[in-house]
């Protein structure tokens, strides 16, 4: 089998034979007690500029969706570049907000919010909450005042097919996601007689990993014309906001992505499609992975190699607990192994010590030979890795390190074995 190329990355490249993050081996990273998340501030810092860039037609704001990874240096860190956020619970809010990121940058997007949730949003002030159901507005109008006005977003369900992974897609009116347009227009005239909430935005998210930019472009056109009636009908409209969706490569794509240029482009072109672009209209843009995915990694360590029913398992110690992705999306992640073999590379199943057969991280993947205590680097993974990880099995959370340059900085210890039952009672 041959080698496979590996998705560029301009933080992790082989030196004398060893897997890097920037000016760090990814050797001196790993300890006994478990995987390790790694994450290089280079290549956040890079995207956010990227990002940014490609933003430069408008006014705009880029909140970055932090569901895809809160740890507080990094959200420090955006947060300095001057980034918003996206948010979705009031975890994610007081997480933001403790890492410096202002309430006038946070925008609330999420199908639902208890009432204290809404109650603490709109004492927050924050840049806008997006309403996706007639309860919340009923809500926001009795938590806001006529000296201070609740500000609001009404997130529109535009019903265009993002063309992603079923479970990625969130803009067809199939799913749970948002108001259908006939819905949010009859709001309209409630939400500009209303002095307690104040209407500033409208706002989609039709999906995530968009490898087309036309379904962006259709909803963004979608929802500047909706931008449009609600100016007509005398709302205080600020701003757009299509959502987040820009792409990152994992590895194994069929077809290249669009780049962040092409991205930032398709929502110009929508808002021209719909000829708003000279309506004065800041642009807020909602990017998750694309800023922090390919800044990470997992990093593990084989315990075992066997070959059975014609398989080759490599079972390491990370698992679905900590990078589920693969296991609920069948998702790709490049394998790259931390030292550099000569031998011979085969097919082989990456798999974790839980007791699923779904657990894998990688399946039918080209590795080298490997013995017990090789390190592997699961790429890819610096977005919805940590996040979504669970304790299932007993297993508590990996630490994290920020590397930046030559310097590493453990930005959130090992979990240890006593915070499994920290919260229980006998
Ligand atoms: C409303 C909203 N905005 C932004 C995002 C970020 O998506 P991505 O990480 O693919 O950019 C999501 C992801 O679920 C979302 O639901």
């Amino acid at each position: 089998m041959t080698r496979p190329s590996f998705p560029p990355s301009n933080a992790f490249h082989y030196e004398d034979g060893v897997l890097h993050c920037e000016d760090v081996p990814l050797t001196d990273l790993a300890d006994e007690e478990g995987p390790t998340w790694v994450y290089s501030a280079r290549v956040i810092d890079e995207s956010f500029a990227a990002v940014d860039e490609a933003m430069d037609f408008a006014p705009h704001l880029v909140a970055y969706a932090i569901k895809a990874n809160g740890n507080l240096a990094i959200l420090a860190r955006l947060a300095k570049a001057g980034a918003g956020a996206d948010i979705v619970s009031e975890g994610e809010l007081r997480r933001a907000l403790r890492a410096g990121i202002p309430a006038d940058r946070i925008v609330w997007s999420g199908v639902g919010k208890r009432d204290r949730e809404l109650e603490v949003a709109a004492a927050a002030g924050l840049r806008a909450i997006h309403i996706e159901c007639l309860e919340e507005l009923d809500l926001l109008e009795e938590f806001g005042s006529t000296e201070a006005p609740v500000r609001v977003a009404l997130r529109i369900n535009p019903d265009v097919d993002a063309g992603s992974h079923p479970y990625f897609a969130t803009g067809l009116h199939s799913t749970k996601f948002g108001l259908e347009l006939e819905v949010a227009r009859e709001l309209l005239p409630r939400l500009v007689k209303s002095e307690r909430v104040r209407l500033e935005g409208v706002a989609c998210h039709v999906g995530s990993q968009l490898d087309s930019t036309l379904p962006l472009r259709e909803a963004t056109r979608l929802l500047a014309e909706f931008a449009r009636e609600c100016l007509d009908a005398g709302a205080p409209l600020r701003s757009i906001d299509p959502g987040g969706g820009w792409p990152m490569a994992y590895g194994g794509e069929q077809m290249p992505f669009p780049a962040h240029r092409e991205f930032g482009a398709a929502i110009e072109a929508g808002i021209a499609d719909a000829g708003m672009q000279g309506a004065g209209l800041e642009v807020v843009t909602e990017p998750g992975r694309a800023l922090v995915g390919d800044a990470g990694i997992l990093l593990v360590r084989v315990l075992a190699e066997k070959r059975q029913g014609g398989r080759r398992f490599v079972i390491v110690d990370g698992a679905m607990t900590e990078l589920v992705r693969p296991a609920l999306y069948g998702a790709h992640h490049a394998v790259m192994p931390v030292m550099q073999h000569e031998g011979e590379w085969s097919a082989a199943d990456v798999v974790g010590p839980v007791c699923e057969s779904g657990d894998f991280l990688a399946q039918g993947r080209p590795l080298p030979p490997v013995k017990r205590g090789d390190l592997l680097a699961i790429r890819g993974a610096g977005a919805y890795g940590r996040e979504m990880s669970s304790t299932y099995n007993g297993r508590p959370a990996a630490r994290e390190i920020l590397v930046d340059g030559a310097t590493t900085r453990t930005v959130r210890r090992r979990a240890s074995i006593a915070s499994l039952w920290a919260q229980e009672e006998m």
